[in-house]
């Protein structure tokens, strides 16, 4: 649907919104340097963060509909998903993330949607485990799945050289599950994916839940007691606080349960203590059972943002690169790569793009400078899922 306005966008009691299938092909067109330096692995944004952490999204679709994510009345049968020759190819993909890992990144997650969708997967992984940094050493690669194919698929991944696995699962109780999935896909089926990805040896695993109060937040305690009993030490779970990721999703205030809340619970039960920070950029804090039982997450991304130290980009489905969850627009990466340029140049991009990244803010302040008066800029989202 076209809006009111010559770009498309509609103008609705002050706020611009902008349909879904406009934005996901907004993008705007990298520039390329002319003198052409090699990276240095030292990039640095406008708040002095370095780029170590590349997501990387290789498909835009999913079998499930989590309402907070996918939901149905979206993304049903007339929403058209990108054709097959928008996606980046596996060779597309593997040099791009070869010039990220130039410029300092040291840590691969494939998302989608739902990756393991994505024919031949593995195919990729072991084109990407092939990468070394600059330092010679082997990358982190590592991928978030909704389970729902992780038993048939983990030892042709781990085999091709995925090290870890991280598992969305939002309830242990069958029932609240097949809700939130909206499909109706059974929880046993994810859990033998877990146990599956445990006997083939990736590890950590991690499982997140994400919690939405009123819809699952009974699930806490007995996921955490399902975790420790069945799944070990080595299994971290996180609970997610639930993100206004887009118009889309209905999200409010009142179905965010604080990450405090979520420790708080959990400690009534199991008493915790907290862990110091782990690496920089690390999404969640970490706690773990006094007695013994192993660790839990909490990622506080509404009551506690993280972005003061955030060094992670993304790769689009369709090869364009944003530089947070919330930005609207991306950098066509694809174009440079169809159009016959150069690594040295596309690295040369991929710098100029991460030197000018500001705050999560900045597209907001850009759009309100350049229409003043037009009042919060609601906008959809880019990110599915990953
Ligand atoms: P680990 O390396 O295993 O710690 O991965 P991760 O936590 O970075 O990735 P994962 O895919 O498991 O993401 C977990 C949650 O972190 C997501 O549900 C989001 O809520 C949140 N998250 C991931 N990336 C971002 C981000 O760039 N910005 C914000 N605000 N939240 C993010
Ligand atoms: N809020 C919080 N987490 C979300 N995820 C997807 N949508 C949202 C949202 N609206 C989670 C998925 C997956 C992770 C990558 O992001 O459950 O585990
Ligand atoms: Fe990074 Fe943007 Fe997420 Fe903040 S909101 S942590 S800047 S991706
Ligand atoms: Fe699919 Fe994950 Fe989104 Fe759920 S959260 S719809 S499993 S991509």
């Amino acid at each position: 649907m076209k809006g009111d306005r010559p770009d498309g966008t509609m103008a609705v009691m002050g706020e611009i919104h902008i349909p879904l299938a406009d934005l996901r092909y907004a993008a705007a067109v990298p520039r390329v340097p002319a003198l052409l330096q090699p990276p240095s692995g030292l990039l640095s944004d406008r708040l002095g963060r370095p780029l170590r952490d590349l997501r990387i999204s290789v498909t835009d679709r999913c079998n499930f509909r989590c309402s907070y994510c996918m939901p149905k009345d979206v993304f049903d049968k007339n929403y058209t998903f990108l054709p097959q020759t928008s996606l980046l190819s596996f060779e597309e993909i593997t040099r791009t993330a070869n010039l990220f890992v130039a410029h300092g990144v040291n840590k691969l997650r494939l998302t989608g949607g739902e990756p393991l969708l994505r024919k031949h997967l593995e195919v990729l992984i072991a084109q990407l485990a092939t990468l070394r940094t600059p330092d010679g050493l082997p990358l982190d690669i590592t991928l978030t799945t909704n389970g729902s194919l992780l038993e048939r698929k983990a030892q042709a991944l781990h085999d091709a050289g995925l090290k870890r696995v991280t598992v969305s699962l939002d309830a242990l109780d069958d029932s609240i599950f097949r809700r939130m999935n909206d499909v109706d896909f059974p929880v046993a089926d994810v859990l033998r994916g877990i146990e599956a990805a445990q006997r083939v040896g990736l590890a950590p695993i991690k499982i997140n839940m994400v919690v939405k109060r009123g819809t699952n937040d009974q699930e806490i305690v007995p996921l955490a007691r399902h975790v420790r009993e069945h799944c070990g030490p080595g299994v971290v779970l996180r609970f997610i606080e639930y993100m206004d990721v887009g118009a889309s999703n209905g999200w409010c205030m009142d179905e965010v349960l604080p990450s405090a809340d979520v420790v708080q619970r959990l400690s009534a039960v199991f008493p915790l203590e907290a862990l110091a920070p782990g690496a920089v950029g690390e999404t969640a804090q970490r706690w773990r059972y006094v007695d013994g039982g192993g660790e839990v997450g909490v990622i506080s991304s509404v009551t506690q943002a993280f972005c003061h130290d955030c060094n992670r980009a993304r790769l689009s489905t369709e090869g364009k690169l944003f530089l947070c969850l919330f930005a609207s627009r991306g950098h066509d990466l694809r174009a440079l790569l169809r159009d016959g340029y150069s690594d040295e140049q596309i690295a040369g991009a991929i710098g100029l793009i991460w030197g000018e990244r500001d705050d999560r803010y900045s597209e907001l302040r850009s759009a309100m400078a350049a229409e003043p008066g037009s009042g919060e800029r609601r906008v959809e989202m880019h990110y599915i899922g990953g």
